[in-house]
C-alpha cells in the first residue's frame, strides 16, 4: 500500500460543515493539505471554513440535486486550482419502523448516503488525473441495524461500491478509502430527518475519529473497520 503525502494537495470536503466533515478538514490542512468544503447552508459552512483558517474557500451544494455533482466538482477544480482528493462526510440519518417510512424519507436518504457522494465520485473520476476518494460510511454498513434499515442499507451499499472501485480504478491512479466509525458525539442522532433515535453507548470523540480516518488515509489504507476506531 503506497503512503499518501498529504502536502498542497486539494481536497473537497463534502459535508465540510458537520463535526466529522471540519475535524476531517482541520487535519487535513494541518498536514498541508488546502481544503475545500461543500455543503447546503452558507453559514455553517463559512463558520466551519473560518475555523480551520483564512481563505478556506467553500461551495453550496445537494446531493439530492442530480446536477449538483458537476457543478460541485467544477468549482473545487477551479476554486483549488486542480483536485486530488475528495473527503465525502456528508449524510443525514432515519431512525423508525420500516413500515412507517415515508417515500420522501427513503428518497432522501438514498440520496444523500448512496447515490449522491457515487454521482459526484463519478464526475471527479472523469476529471481528475488520479488522487483519492475516502467514505465515511459507519459501523451500520457492517452490523446493519433494526430501526435503522435505509440508513443501514444507504451505507453498506456505499461501502460496497467503495469496494469495488478500489481495484476497478486502481489501476487508473486512484485510491479509495472506506471509513466505519461507530457511533460518534456530533449530535447526529439529535437531528434525524425522521423518527427518534434509540438509546446509544457513549460515542467517540469526533477528533479522535478524525484523527484515524486521516492517518489511515496517509497510510494508504482501503479500509478502516469499525474496530479500528476504539480508543486505545
Ligand atoms: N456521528 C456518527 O455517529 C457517525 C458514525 C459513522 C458515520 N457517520 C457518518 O459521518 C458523516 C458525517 O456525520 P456527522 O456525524 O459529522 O454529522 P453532521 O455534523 O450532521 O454532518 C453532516 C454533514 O452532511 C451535510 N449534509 C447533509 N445532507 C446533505 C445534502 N443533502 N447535501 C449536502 N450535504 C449534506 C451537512 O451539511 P448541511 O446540513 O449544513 O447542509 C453536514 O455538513 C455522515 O455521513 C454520517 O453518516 C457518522
Amino acid at each position: 500500500m503506497p503512503s499518501i503525502d498529504l502536502s498542497d494537495l486539494r481536497v473537497l470536503v463534502l459535508g465540510g460543515s458537520g463535526v466529522l466533515g471540519s475535524s476531517i478538514a482541520r487535519e487535513l490542512a494541518s498536514a498541508g493539505a488546502r481544503v475545500m468544503l461543500a455543503g447546503r447552508d452558507a453559514d455553517r459552512l463559512q463558520a466551519a471554513a473560518s475555523a480551520i483558517g483564512r481563505d478556506v474557500p467553500s461551495v453550496l451544494f445537494d446531493l439530492r440535486e442530480p446536477h449538483h455533482a458537476d457543478h460541485v466538482v467544477d468549482t473545487a477544480i477551479a476554486r483549488l486550482g486542480g483536485l486530488d482528493g475528495i473527503v465525502n462526510a456528508a449524510g443525514v440519518v432515519a431512525f423508525g419502523p420500516f413500515r412507517e417510512l415515508s417515500d420522501e424519507t427513503l428518497d432522501d436518504v438514498a440520496q444523500t448516503d448512496f447515490l449522491g457522494p457515487l454521482r459526484v465520485m463519478q464526475r471527479a473520476v472523469n476529471r481528475m488525473d488520479g488522487g483519492f476518494f475516502v467514505h465515511l460510511t459507519g459501523v451500520v454498513a457492517e452490523r446493519p441495524m433494526p430501526g435503522m434499515a435505509i440508513y443501514s442499507a444507504a451505507k453498506a451499499g456505499l461501502a460496497a461500491a467503495s469496494a469495488a472501485l478500489v481495484r476497478e480504478l486502481r489501476r487508473d491512479g486512484f485510491h479509495v478509502l472506506d471509513a466505519r466509525p461507530p457511533h460518534t458525539k456530533t449530535g447526529l442522532a439529535t437531528r434525524p430527518i425522521a423518527g427518534t433515535a434509540p438509546g446509544m453507548p457513549e460515542g467517540l470523540d469526533p477528533a479522535h475519529v478524525a484523527r484515524i480516518v486521516v492517518e489511515a488515509l496517509r497510510s494508504g489504507a482501503r479500509e478502516l473497520p469499525a474496530e479500528a476506531f476504539s480508543p486505545a
